[in-house]
């Protein structure tokens, strides 16, 4: 009698325990704005991911044009939001601490491989709903192999900070400098730049200094910075906080005519 106590108390506990992580689960689930926003995501967490599988998806899986997620984030330990891990300066943020984050693409959602499906459907021209059940349970696999909650990259983007700015004056950069951060950081990941070879495609035409009469700096500043995701058919632009103004006016130095 003494023994069994102890026994029906913990079984209770346990009892208890598990029902309100059921409910906990469930709650966060319903909360969740991409959740409900994508089907095959009930279906998703039931799956096993595979996270090998997943990094190979990240790496070289493109859906209905030559984007692949890596041509546009890092996911390499050394990441920090200003610069990634491999030096570059991609258009969207790096994301090895993705997976801590509680406000993905700032809907208030703790899943960041339905941010990467947003993306699929978005900037790489995917159909709704998106990746399958199984190819999300291995892109979530992969993005939990990232870093922890003490990682450079665990804290959610400030979206409303994310502005894209063009300066009135676009003339007086240091264009020596401009060739220099387009080749090693910003425009090399999709642009063969002044001969050397773009890193993960070739978007559009290759990219030589000295070749943008002046008349032509602000569309070309648009297209860098893309305001509204409205002036190119397919490149990024890169916000504010990914490139600041000096960065800017460098790159647009080199690129103008002499
Ligand atoms: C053409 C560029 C591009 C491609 C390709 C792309 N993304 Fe994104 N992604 C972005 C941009 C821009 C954002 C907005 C936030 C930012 O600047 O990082 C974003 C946001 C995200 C977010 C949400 C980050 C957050 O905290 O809100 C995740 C996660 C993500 N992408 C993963 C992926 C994955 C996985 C793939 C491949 C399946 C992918 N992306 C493909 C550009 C891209
Ligand atoms: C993440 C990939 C990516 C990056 C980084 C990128 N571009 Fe692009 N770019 C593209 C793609 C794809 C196209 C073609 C489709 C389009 O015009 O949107 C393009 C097109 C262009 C065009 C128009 C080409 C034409 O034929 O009209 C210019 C100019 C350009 N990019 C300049 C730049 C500059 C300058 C940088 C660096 C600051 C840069 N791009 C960085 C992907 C990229």
């Amino acid at each position: 009698m003494k023994a069994k106590i102890p026994l029906l108390v913990t079984a209770l506990g346990a009892t208890a325990c598990f029902i309100s992580l059921l409910y906990a689960d469930e709650a966060s689930t319903k909360a969740d704005k991409l959740a409900t926003k994508f089907p095959q995501w009930a279906e998703a967490q039931k799956l096993k991911g595979d996270a090998a599988t997943g990094k190979a998806f990240f790496e070289s899986h493109t859906v209905n044009n030559n984007f692949t997620c890596i041509s546009c984030h890092s996911f390499n330990p050394d990441d920090t939001f200003k610069l990634d891990g491999d030096k570059l300066i991609r258009s969207g943020n790096p994301i090895f601490g993705a997976a801590q984050r509680t406000n993905i693409k700032n809907e208030g959602s703790s899943f960041a491989a339905l941010g990467g499906n947003i993306c699929v459907l978005h900037f790489m021209r995917g159909k709704e709903p998106g990746l399958s059940a199984q190819e999300l349970a291995n892109l979530n696999a992969f993005l939990k192999s990232g870093g922890g909650a003490d990682h450079a990259t665990a804290k959610n983007l400030d979206y409303p900070k994310m502005k894209r700015t063009v300066p009135e004056k676009l003339t007086g950069g240091d264009a020596e400098r401009g060739q220099k951060i387009a080749t090693e950081q910003y425009c090399i990941a999709c642009h063969t730049v002044e001969g050397k070879k773009y890193l993960h495609f070739q978007g559009g035409r290759k990219l030589r200094g000295g070749t943008v009469p002046v008349s032509k700096l602000k569309g070309l500043a648009l297209r860098i910075r893309n305001p509204d995701f409205k002036e190119n058919d397919e490149m990024p632009g890169h916000d504010d906080l990914r490139m600041p103004e000096k960065d800017l006016l460098d790159i647009l130095a080199w690129l103008t005519e002499k």
